[in-house]
């Protein structure tokens, strides 16, 4: 029988397991997904708690995850444009994607280019629409100079090279052992905490114009103290920041119909113009200590499960920082956990920059992000009239 996360009560990590379910049947419109690799996101962790059970109720036993990618199994009536043996990129509209096996809408699938690692294809929903949307939401320009908070996080990391590729000036702010990184993407990379603001004015003698924050904590504050304009400034991590001060919250709902978006972001991939950086790799019985990593809120890039592999990360490596790019990292690993030669051994974690922005960020804190990032997966499903083959690839600020 194939296995799936599942929880029967709102609570910590502790409560997740990985059960043998029944084998989902596609209907009309459905298609069976053989999961391949499914991202986790801090949104899952807070739903799980029961904080937000009256905007999204829950029915137990649970399951868990948007983010997917895999290959077609069996496709429900009605379904054009997707056979069996397809490899697909997704989300599930059900929160049950960490899974062997997934019932998807055929309208929130998009075809994988080869190019893109599974790893890669499947943390890239719930992270991609949402930055598109930020950026999109501050409208950089080029010649213009843009701060991105949480520049090397799940969606910062995202959020980062988008803006750039407007011709904008970027800024991260980041810890010091994601600079590289973010230089080796044409950013500029400042470290948090005491004195950020000072860092950022000297870093951007002309000023700032637009600020993406996906911290939350104060950002909002500064972003305004920098003299950006409203309108110019996005959070999805401070909802009661943007009502104080009316700005804009704009995440995945303004990215438009998500597969189309995957496509375009898969495309980008494919073609070597975007990096989704992958923190960690975990097989589907290790989702604790997947959302163990996730929680400690320093992930660079995205941590990811896959279903159906059956290696076994050791403590140290399941606590080691982001080493990986693109899918290096196992996958090929052996059974007994052992990385395989080469690969990069697990280290210990680095060392956080002296003091932080505002406070160290808690679940709690992240409510109303998730709350808002819950809608987004809601209602960026099928929106497409032109059906899964005809998602026209090319969003216009994404060239
Ligand atoms: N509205 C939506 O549609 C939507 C969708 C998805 C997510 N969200 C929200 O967006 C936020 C980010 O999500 P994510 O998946 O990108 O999170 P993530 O992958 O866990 O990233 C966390 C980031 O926070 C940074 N960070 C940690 N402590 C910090 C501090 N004191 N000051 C500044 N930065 C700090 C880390 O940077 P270092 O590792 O460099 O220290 C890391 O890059 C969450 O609140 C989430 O709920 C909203």
């Amino acid at each position: 029988m194939p296995k799936a996360v599942r929880y029967d009560e709102f609570g910590g990590i502790d409560v997740l397991r990985v059960d043998e379910v029944e084998r989902p049947v596609p209907g009309d419109g459905q298609v069976l997904v053989r999961v391949k690799a499914a991202g986790i996101n801090i949104s899952e962790a807070v739903i799980r708690t029961g904080a937000l059970a009256d905007l999204f109720p829950s029915t137990f036993p649970s399951g868990q995850g948007s983010d997917l990618a895999g290959v077609i199994e069996e496709v429900g009536a009605g379904v054009a444009g997707f056979s069996p043996g397809d490899e697909v990129i997704g989300f599930n509209q059900k929160r049950a994607s960490q899974a062997e096996l997934v019932l998807v809408e055929a309208s929130d699938l998009t075809h994988k280019p080869e190019k893109v690692s599974w790893e890669v294809a499947g943390s890239l929903y719930v992270v991609g629409v949402t930055a598109v949307g930020a950026v999109l939401a501050v409208q950089p320009k080029e010649g213009e100079t843009v701060v991105v908070s949480g520049a090397a996080g799940g969606v910062g990391s995202l959020a980062v090279q988008l803006a750039r590729r407007t011709g904008a000036t970027v800024i991260g702010p980041a810890s010091e052992s994601n600079h590289e990184w973010l230089k080796s993407r044409d950013v500029i990379p400042i470290a948090y905490g005491e004195g950020v603001a000072d860092r950022i004015r000297a870093a951007a003698p002309s000023g700032v114009d637009a600020f993406v924050d996906t911290f939350g904590h104060g950002y909002v504050e500064l972003a305004l103290a920098l003299g950006v304009a409203t309108d110019r400034i996005d959070t999805i991590a401070d909802f009661a920041a943007a009502e104080k001060h009316g700005v804009k919250t704009d995440g995945g709902v303004a990215a438009g119909p998500g597969a189309k978006v995957l496509a375009e972001l898969a495309d980008l991939i494919a073609d070597g113009h975007l990096e989704v950086p992958i923190a960690n790799v975990y097989p589907l019985a290790q989702v604790r200590e997947a959302y163990t990593e996730l929680e400690r809120r320093h992930t660079h890039g995205k941590i990811v499960l896959r279903p159906g592999q059956d290696f076994r990360l050791r403590h140290e490596a399941a606590s080691r920082p982001h080493q990986a790019r693109q899918g290096e990292w196992p996958p090929d690993r052996a059974a007994d956990g052992v990385p395989p030669r080469g690969a990069q051994a697990p280290q210990p974690r680095r060392p956080r920059p002296e003091g932080s922005f505002r406070h160290a960020p808690t679940l709690g804190a992240g409510m109303l992000a998730t709350a808002f990032t819950l809608i987004s997966e809601v209602r960026a499903g099928p929106a497409d009239a032109t059906g899964h083959n005809g998602h026209r690839r090319g969003h216009r600020y994404l060239r």
